[in-house]
């Protein structure tokens, strides 16, 4: 058993509350790889920020739960080396799918799980999100739990068509399941692919795919029902339509990509969302520069001369999405 406590990390509790009186959002990005993780300290020190670090059931896959939990233990004293003294970072695990994947993490070293029981039958979801809230919170680890269904992929849990979340259920949902925060669904959605061309509408001036509006009418009514509690948005990438260029213009295929306006993100950040969750634009920023550099570099082979700019570009969105889109810095 390792609590989060000895690795210097913390669980949200505090945070949230903070972030949602404050009017800002906290940055959840997902981390796979040792750049995703160098570049995400280095930008949230920069910017005096608290940040998620999360991590997904593909990316234990990929890169091995135990090397992640020590990645987020170097980035707290990776950030206190480029002068943080107090680094507020969290280690998240990003849609957990079971107890048991839950009690893993809480016992390795996470400060923060998410239950997403959005897939199951409502009394279902509330059944296994309490029995998780149970064990987090005797290790004082908090719990996010998910009701509406996104459309999209979620890791395995798949939807054709989106459910957004009803407000009248999230009362007797957050009451009796005890999480600590609640992931809705309002109009976002996974990858770089978040509407098809037929919901959107087109620019005239740049033929680019213009995206429908997300249901701040749904967010309102949740606030409206849970006063302060904090709320999560899944799939919030922005699917910056430069990073998207460059990756065709470099050999890339991304026809139709789209995600969601950074405006909105920035309006939902003045409200009760506390948590902004960001994987799809740090995969585009890596591929982008890689792409560039591959091409106009092509004799180049040691992986350093191409992952360092990667990494300058990931550093440099997750920059942009502290201070310009969830208003998270000077905040240490
Ligand atoms: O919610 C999905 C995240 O972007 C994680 O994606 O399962 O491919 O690691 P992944
Ligand atoms: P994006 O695919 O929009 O980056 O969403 C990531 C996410 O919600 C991770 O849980
Ligand atoms: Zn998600």
């Amino acid at each position: 058993m390792t609590s989060y406590k000895e690795l210097g990390l913390v669980n949200t509790r505090e945070m949230f509350a903070k972030a949602v009186a404050g009017g800002y959002a906290i940055p959840a990005f997902n981390f796979n790889t040792m750049e995703q993780m160098q570049a995400i300290v280095q930008a949230a020190v920069e910017c005096k920020s608290p940040v998620i670090m999360q991590v997904s059931k593909g990316a234990r896959a990929y890169a091995n739960g135990t090397i992640l939990r020590y990645m987020a233990q170097g980035a707290v004293e990776y950030a206190k080396e480029l002068g943080c003294e107090n680094p507020q970072i969290v280690l998240h695990l990003d849609h957990g799918d079971s107890f048991e994947i839950c009690k893993e993490c809480i016992d390795n070293g996470f400060s923060s799980v998410m239950i997403d029981g959005s897939h199951l039958p409502y009394e279902e979801n509330i059944a296994l999100t309490k029995k998780v809230v149970e064990y987090a919170h005797a290790h004082d680890v908090t719990v996010e739990a998910e009701l509406g269904v996104l459309a999209g992929v979620e890791d395995e849990v798949s939807s054709e068509v989106s459910h957004y979340t009803k407000p009248e259920e999230v009362v007797d949902f957050s009451t009796r399941s005890g999480c600590d925060s609640l992931a809705i669904s309002i109009g976002t959605s996974h990858g770089a692919y978040k509407f098809t061309r037929e919901q959107c509408t087109v620019d005239p001036q740049t033929g680019k795919l213009v995206p429908p509006p997300l249901a701040f009418d749904i967010l309102a009514e949740i606030e409206n029902q849970l006063p302060g509690f904090p709320i999560v948005l899944h799939g919030s990438s922005s699917v910056p339509q430069d990073e998207v260029d460059t990756i065709n213009q470099f050999g890339g295929k991304l026809p139709d990509a789209v995600g969601i306006p950074e405006e909105q993100l920035r309006k939902a950040s003045e409200s009760a969302v506390c948590k902004i969750n960001i994987d799809s634009d740090s995969r585009l920023a890596m591929t982008a520069a890689i792409r560039k550099h591959f091409a106009e570099n092509p004799g180049h082979f040691d992986p350093r001369q191409y992952l360092k700019p990667a990494r300058e570009n990931m550093k440099k969105m997750y920059v942009h999405k502290i201070v310009n889109v969830l208003g998270s810095n000077d905040k240490l």
